[in-house]
């Protein structure tokens, strides 16, 4: 008896693994998709709705399944992106959106993955891309897709206080719950680091530097027991309590622990201390991304010209180098302009000056509302934005491969 029990739940949750709702699909759509679900055990589609479905809904709608897909006619110009925001708004993770269009323009694309949406099917629905993107659905939720190495973005200081601790927390925690992305966040201060604070969160007893000495020996569950975790979902390593700051850490180690972070998450975001030190050279070689977060003032701006000088002098990739303006107003005496062409290259994104913003949620140890519009938290919408399109899976179309574009491809 006990045995037909636990084969009965066990033929039962795999049956219903994954609902699908469509939303506003027209018909042949519908169809389509209803016949291609069916060829993949466990996945359903529940139904199609073609009327303003609130959040709640959703996710009533679709409470049996272990993953949740919402399949949105993306047909329908600014009032599809509408939908698919707020369904990623109200819902949690377990949300995945799918766009389905027959406009297969890269900028139709990019408005999609803003909105939320993690795939693009092309209408007419084929039977691969609708098999590939539920399988990316388990992978994704998982971590990671098979194969694919997260992005390693180091977030680093021309000066000190520029604010990198600061931005480095909102940008991580919009790429967790915007993005749904499996996101680590590493305070690389080798001693005296304040991100876990700034978090609102208790000290670990062990700290990232631990864990680059524990190299050898790195795998999934050593990693568990180094973690700090958010309520948000977001991952952090610590930086060591002591106030000696931590030495001797051999730069290929640090290499490896990165790498293997990477295999690990979708995004690992590093939070360094100013200047090039030998640790922060070994970050920076493994880094895909380099933002050097300046103020709108001149030693700020003069130590990221010679910054940028010295990486490209060793070869580090120009064009991976972000300039990250915090504390941004027009008030500034430094125009953007004069900005600009002093380091001879676009600011990539502009953080505007809030102090008491900023400085209650870090004193309350309770990061801003990113839902709540404010010209801040449109800031760190547009910067993880940015890291999103900076995704190989980006796939820019072309016109025979009609198909699914997933919008998290393979890093090679
Ligand atoms: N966008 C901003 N607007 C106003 N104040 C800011 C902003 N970003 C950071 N600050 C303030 O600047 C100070 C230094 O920020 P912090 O994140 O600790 O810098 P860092 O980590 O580079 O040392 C803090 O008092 C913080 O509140
Ligand atoms: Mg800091």
């Amino acid at each position: 008896m006990a045995d037909s029990k636990a084969t009965i739940r066990g033929s039962r949750s795999s049956e219903r693994r994954i609902g699908i709702l469509g939303i506003n699909l027209d018909p042949v759509s519908r169809e389509t998709l209803e016949t291609l679900v069916a060829q993949t055990p466990g996945a359903h589609v529940v139904d199609n709705v073609d009327r303003h479905v609130t959040p709640r809904e959703v996710m009533r709608l679709l409470e049996e399944f272990q993953h949740r897909v919402c399949v949105i006619n993306f047909d329908e110009g600014e009032e599809s992106a509408r939908t698919s925001q707020r369904i990623r708004d109200g819902c949690d993770s377990s949300i995945s959106i799918f766009a389905a269009s027959s406009d297969p323009h890269p900028d139709q694309i990019i408005a999609a993955m803003r909105s939320g949406c993690s795939e693009y099917l092309l209408k007419p629905f084929q039977a691969k891309q609708i098999a590939d993107a539920l399988s990316h659905i388990e992978a994704r939720q998982h971590g990671r897709m098979p194969g694919q190495k997260g992005q390693v973005v180091t977030l680093m200081g021309a000066k000190g206080g520029a604010g990198v601790t600061s931005l480095g927390l909102h940008l991580a925690l919009n790429l967790a719950q915007r993005h749904h992305q499996k996101c680590l966040l590493v305070d690389q201060h080798p001693a005296l680091g304040d991100l876990a604070l700034c978090l609102g969160m208790g000290r670990h007893q062990y700290s990232f530097y631990e864990l680059v000495h524990n190299m050898d020996r790195l795998d999934a569950d050593l990693l568990q027991g180094f973690l700090l975790q958010h309520p948000s979902g977001l991952h952090v390593l610590d930086s060591p309590e002591a106030i000696h700051a931590f030495s001797n850490t051999p730069s290929d180690a640090i290499e490896h622990t990165l790498a293997f972070l990477a295999e690990n998450y979708q995004f690992v975001l590093i939070d360094s201390p100013p200047g090039l030190s030998e640790d922060t050279c070994a970050v920076i070689r493994q880094s895909d991304r380099l933002a050097i977060v300046i103020t709108p003032e001149l030693p700020a701006i003069h130590n990221a010209i010679r910054t940028i000088q010295y990486l490209t002098s060793l070869h580090y990739p120009d064009d991976s180098i972000d300039i990250v303006l915090n504390r941004y107003s027009r008030k500034n005496s430094l125009s953007e302009r004069e900005i600009e062409s002093s380091l001879h290259r676009q600011i990539a994104v502009k953080i505007p000056n809030d102090y008491d913003l900023v400085v209650n949620a870090i004193n309350a140890g309770t990061p801003i509302d990113l839902n709540r519009k404010s010209e801040l938290a449109a800031a760190f919408d547009t910067w993880a934005d940015q890291l999103m399109a900076n995704e190989p899976g980006v796939e820019k179309p072309d016109k025979e491969s009609r198909g699914l574009f997933s919008l998290f491809g393979s890093k090679t």
